[in-house]
């Protein structure tokens, strides 16, 4: 009898293990900015399951996962507008007819992982049903279908937005970690209420900005009109503002919470060659993920080749996990910027050109504190620098040149 006890005691146990591991934080998940492809900014809330197929086929033919990409995100309007009779989220039914379900195991067998878009309150931004009050239910519906991400935004009505958004993404991060499945957890709360101070603790990865868009400098919202870039706008940020408001806020980046600052716009915007470098360059050295929002059946040659150059993607996959800083004191305030950050092995620079025309900048790099360099190469022409502790040189529009420096 009191063997039989014991026996049922440690079966109990061996079922509980993995949800002990998740409650304890036992997981490996976020340890490099996560990389991969996210339906919003190329087909709104018209994805479907044909364009999932396409980004399938073009993950392997691009060599994108050969680069490291690995989720496949559907952002909003992947779920029906009503949840089932008995109060359960459901895949829209004309878009995916086989269901989430069917589709995680798809993507598992082509060694892919599955995220979907949720939202903290009663309706996502496109009205589809938020998770406010049904947390747990809709956590364990992510888990049963092998859901491997959750990003999680922040529409939803009068009610939900009273409450604050810890409380409102902490239920969620708890759901998440009460289902008993490794879900990463992508908060998307656009930089309000200063989630550097607080989003590290919930998620994953948190937002620091509002929507981008496909514009490089210019927009109607979003400007930064002080020097305390922040709180400024929803939606409409250009990919230099967004790097703007990094200079505030990189330095509250821990390892394994990175701040987010949104999908790629390479492959949608007419940015040129230099324009798509400095996207790049910036997102990966500030360890934002790395998630593609272009139709990739439309992506130049260029574009293919920015979005996987190896070096780059290194430097965002780095074991450190240490974002690049805004260096003031070396750069000229609106035409152009010093970043400096560790990375394995020595350090990394980038000079970035904020202006539409060429640029005369000398950096004397044994200045800059972090060591005397042995080799210094840059990294987007691969070529090595003479002498290794000045640079003398033009910088074209909206270039960034990116140092690897070797101490
Ligand atoms: C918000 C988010 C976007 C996208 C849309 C979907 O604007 O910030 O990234 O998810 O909602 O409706």
């Amino acid at each position: 009898m009191e063997h039989k006890s014991q026996l049922s005691l440690l079966l109990h146990i061996v079922a509980i293990l993995p949800f002990v591991q998740v409650v304890l934080g036992g997981t490996a998940l976020g340890q490099t900015p996560q990389m991969g492809w996210n339906s919003w900014n190329a087909f709104k809330a018209t994805v479907n399951y044909t364009v999932v197929q396409e980004v399938i086929d073009l993950f392997e033919s691009l060599g994108l996962k050969k680069a490291g990409y690995n989720y496949v995100l559907l952002d909003d309007g992947w779920s029906s507008f009503n949840r089932t009779t008995d109060g359960y989220l459901q895949a829209n039914a004309t878009s995916f007819p086989q269901g989430i379900e069917a589709l995680a195991k798809e993507l598992h067998g082509q060694g892919l992982k599955l995220g979907l878009y949720g939202d903290s309150g009663h309706y996502t931004c496109a009205w589809r049903p938020g998770s406010w009050g049904y947390e747990e239910r809709d956590a364990q519906t992510f888990a049963s279908w092998g859901v491997d991400y959750l990003k999680y935004d922040n529409c939803g009505g009068f009610q939900s937005m009273t409450e604050a958004p810890q409380i409102r993404f902490g239920a969620m991060k708890n759901a998440l970690a009460l289902s008993g499945r490794d879900i990463f957890y992508s908060v998307c709360e656009w930089g309000y209420q200063f989630p550097w101070h607080w989003g590290g603790g919930i998620g994953h990865s948190y937002r620091m900005s509002g929507d981008i868009t496909t514009s490089f400098t210019n927009e109607t919202s979003c400007q930064c009109k002080t020097a305390y870039c922040l709180n400024t706008g929803y939606a409409g940020c250009s990919v230099l503002t967004i790097i703007n408001k990094m200079k505030e806020i990189s330095q509250y980046q821990t390892r394994g919470h990175w701040l987010d600052m949104d999908m790629l716009e390479i492959g949608n915007a007419n940015f040129t060659l230099n324009q798509q470098q400095t996207h790049f360059a910036f997102w990966a050295a500030l360890k934002s993920p790395l998630i593609i929002g272009a139709d990739l059946s439309k992506l130049s040659n260029d574009s293919v080749a920015v979005l996987t150059n190896q070096a780059i993607i290194a430097l965002n996959q780095d074991v450190l996990g240490e974002p690049v800083i805004y260096r003031e004191e070396f750069s000229k305030e609106g035409l152009f910027q010093v970043w400096t950050g560790k990375v394995q092995g020595g350090f990394v620079i980038l000079l970035l050109n904020e202006k539409s025309y060429p640029q005369t900048v000398s950096l004397v790099l044994s200045d800059l504190g972090l060591g005397s360099p042995k080799k210094v190469v840059e990294l987007w022409s691969d070529e090595k620098l003479t002498n290794c502790t000045k640079f003398d040189g033009i910088l074209e529009s909206y270039q960034t040149l990116v140092f690897k420096v070797q101490t």
